[in-house]
């Protein structure tokens, strides 16, 4: 690209201040950006004090988007109706779009995508997933030769950190969130983080890119977030030989149906992703012929992310097409793997009566709905009752929840705890 790149930056906050920074001193970094020029940035509070060199500030994001004399609109403003409203316009008025928004992404992605085709323009979102974490252009660019068969990924920070100190600190989940609060790693309203959403929005992301699909539907990735792992059960996990991760899992099945879910999974002590602790990120990818790989890095926070963002602003300076949008992907429907129908195993705790009989009560309910138990171990007796954890072989998750629910209802169950996935033996 010969000349001055000219750029709107939309958000000044976290993100959008440290792309600032680094374009205001771009002295050793690639020459290329020596081209941009930041004519304006879009903010929502224009009396705010604000770290300098800054250029003129704006509150009407929408009307900076489709300036005529703006190139490139950079979105880090977050939200989802108005960034979709302003990608939109600026594509349309002939801008290339770079976002960090996957939650406008997941669920306006592909309509943004087909018009950015039709205006041969660039969308890029290296940031939206994964935060520094080189990822999206890698997987799209330097994976192009591999047929991906899963991703399997720790792709929310906040979630991360709060199991690392549960499980490094043998603290309880709601001390661990007050922390991450503190510490600026979880928001006052932590709910997208904690029940799953911001995970399941990047993971519709990265399966799309990762098999070559459109963007599947975000209702069709089966959710589950944090909020029920407890003390216990991560002290369990760890004493089996396992740690608790939010993982986000993708996988083609062979008959070509996309087997998508969030949820916490007991991770083998001796796989890599077991050792990805605090707010850290990491995406393991499974591909032939290249083998297993795995990305890592900060998933989140100003600088990592800004590295991101302009590398956007790079790849389009080099116009290199690629890592810009999704290439036009097959038109087959897709077809997804309902969760009943995963095949895997599960860690189990309940209290039950402390008598006789119990656990061989229990094992013939199991059995009953065809489930096999690889141990059952009593733990703390108190009072009548003790805890049984259970470990099941593969089991369809259909058969696992009759069970389960007969379970409940037993007369020696008094309380059912927890029921985690564990990973399956492949996924390394
Ligand atoms: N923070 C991260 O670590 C991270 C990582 C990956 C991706 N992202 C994504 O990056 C985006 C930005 O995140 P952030 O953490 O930088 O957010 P943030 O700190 O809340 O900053 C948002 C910025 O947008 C401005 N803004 C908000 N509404 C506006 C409006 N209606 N018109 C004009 N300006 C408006 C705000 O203005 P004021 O300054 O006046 O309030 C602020 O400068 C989000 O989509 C997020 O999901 C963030």
């Amino acid at each position: 690209m010969a000349g001055t790149l000219r750029l709107a930056l939309i958000g000044l906050g976290t993100v959008g201040s440290s792309v600032l920074a680094i374009l205001n001193d771009v002295a050793g970094l690639d020459l290329r950006l020596g081209a941009v020029q930041v004519v304006a940035a879009a903010v929502r509070d224009l009396t705010k004090a604000r770290n300098g060199p800054l250029p003129p500030l704006y509150e009407d994001a929408l009307a900076l988007a489709c300036r005529p004399d703006i190139d490139v609109v950079v979105e880090v403003m977050g939200g989802v109706e108005l960034p979709y409203q302003l990608l939109k316009a600026a594509l349309k008025a002939g801008k290339h779009v770079i976002t960090a928004n996957k939650a406008l992404l997941a669920r306006h992605g592909e309509e943004l995508f087909a018009l950015a085709r039709t205006q041969n323009r660039q969308l890029r979102y290296e940031a939206a997933v994964g935060g520094g974490i080189p990822l999206l252009q890698p997987i799209e660019q330097c994976l192009g030769a591999n047929h991906i068969q899963a991703v399997t990924a720790i792709i929310n920070g906040t979630t991360n950190y709060i199991l690392t100190q549960m499980a490094t600190r043998q603290i309880a989940y709601e001390e661990a969130l007050a922390e991450a609060q503190s510490l600026g790693y979880a928001e006052a309203d932590p709910r997208a983080d904690v029940e799953g959403n911001d995970a399941q929005e990047k993971l519709t992301l990265l399966a799309a890119l990762a098999f070559r699909t459109p963007l599947p539907d975000l209702a069709a990735v089966y959710r589950e977030g944090i909020t029920a792992v407890a003390l216990p059960d991560v002290m369990n996990a760890q004493q089996l030989g396992f740690a608790i991760k939010l993982l986000a899992i993708a996988t083609r099945t062979a008959d070509g149906r996309l087997d998508l879910r969030v949820h916490p999974t007991l991770v083998p002590l001796d796989h890599p992703l077991s050792r990805v602790d605090g707010a850290y990120n990491a995406v393991l990818i499974q591909a032939e012929p290249v083998g297993s790989i795995m990305f890592y890095g900060p998933g989140a926070g100003g600088g990592p992310t800004a590295s991101a963002v302009v590398s956007d602003i790079i790849n389009i300076l080099a116009d290199a097409p690629t890592g810009a949008i999704p290439p036009a992907s097959e038109a087959a429907p897709l077809h997804y793997l309902p969760i009943t129908a995963v095949q895997t195993r599960f860690y189990i705790r309940l209290r039950a009566l402390d008598q006789p009989g119990v656990i061989g009560h229990i094992g013939q309910i199991f059995g009953q709905h065809a489930v096999s138990l690889a141990s059952i171990v009593q733990k703390n007796p108190r009072g009548a009752a003790a805890e049984l954890v259970i470990i099941t072989h593969d089991v369809p998750e259909a058969r696992l929840r009759a069970a389960l629910a007969e379970l409940r209802a037993s007369a020696v169950v008094q309380e059912f705890c927890t029921a985690i996935r564990v990973l399956p033996e492949g996924k390394r």
